[in-house]
């Protein structure tokens, strides 16, 4: 009986320092996802129940092995990360400080993606590549991108700074800093705060079917008004 009270007791001590040293490591990671989601109230719920701050933890050792070419203990590790929180991270991308993804299930971050500093991706996001050519193939996400719900970006593109790309939108084309992206192919209907009239831009016109088929729109009211 005894035997068995002193395990429980070690068993306590054990998780209670892990909770301790995960809260040292990964402060300003915490802090910055109690920041930015109204939902988390307490610094102790993040650590528990976040699966975003989870997948982080695993990512960052994964990250240690990747480093030490101990490949398969590296991969090994990111898929019981998926199967645990639902957020594939593979070991080989490179992550900035403050990274945090919402909600998370069905994320997917592809090896050579490079994401800088206080980056949010929200679940069923992709940084992902375009087929299967070798070398840098998935994306470069500048810092403060914020990337919506089911938003898929795709290649070796970059996203520029404090860029938005909306919820579901597919891009496969460079985003200049200070953008909002939406739709698909993703198409830019803000920048540095200003809405952009795609009509005028031809600079950033990045879709001329869906350019195509708004004029024909337009048409088709301008006929029913007739
Ligand atoms: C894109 C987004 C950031 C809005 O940015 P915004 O600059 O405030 O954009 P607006 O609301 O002014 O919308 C601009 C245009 O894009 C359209 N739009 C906005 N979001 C869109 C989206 N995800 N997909 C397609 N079109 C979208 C709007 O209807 C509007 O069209 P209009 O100019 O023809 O009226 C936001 O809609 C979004 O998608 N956020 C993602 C949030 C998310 O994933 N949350 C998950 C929580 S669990």
């Amino acid at each position: 009986m005894v035997y068995v009270i002193n395990i429980i007791i070690i068993l306590v001590i054990l998780s209670v320092a892990k909770l301790a040293l995960i809260s040292i490591v990964f402060y300003s990671d915490i802090r910055a996802l109690q920041k930015r989601d109204p939902a988390a109230k307490s610094f102790l719920e993040v650590v528990l129940l976040y699966q975003g701050l989870h997948a982080l933890i695993f990512y960052r050792i994964a990250h240690v092995l990747y480093n030490l070419h101990l490949f398969l203990l590296a991969r090994a590790l990111s898929q019981l990360a998926r199967f645990l929180t639902g957020i594939e991270i593979h070991p080989g991308a490179r992550i900035g400080k403050r990274f945090f993804v919402d909600h998370g299930m069905g994320v997917v971050i592809g090896e050579t993606t490079v994401i800088g500093n206080d980056v949010l991706l929200y679940q069923g996001s992709t940084l992902g590549g375009t087929g299967i050519v070798k070398g840098k193939r998935h994306p470069t996400i500048g810092n403060n991108v914020v990337v919506g719900a089911g938003a898929k970006v795709l290649g070796n593109i970059t996203i520029g700074d404090n860029s938005y790309i909306g919820a579901n939108a597919v891009v496969i084309k460079d985003v200049p800093a200070n953008s909002t992206v939406v739709g698909v192919p993703g198409r830019i209907t803000k920048q540095d705060g200003k809405k952009m009239d795609v009509s005028l831009d031809h600079v950033h016109i990045l879709d001329p079917i869906m350019q195509t088929i708004e004029e024909l729109q337009d048409r088709v009211k301008d006929l029913e008004k007739k």
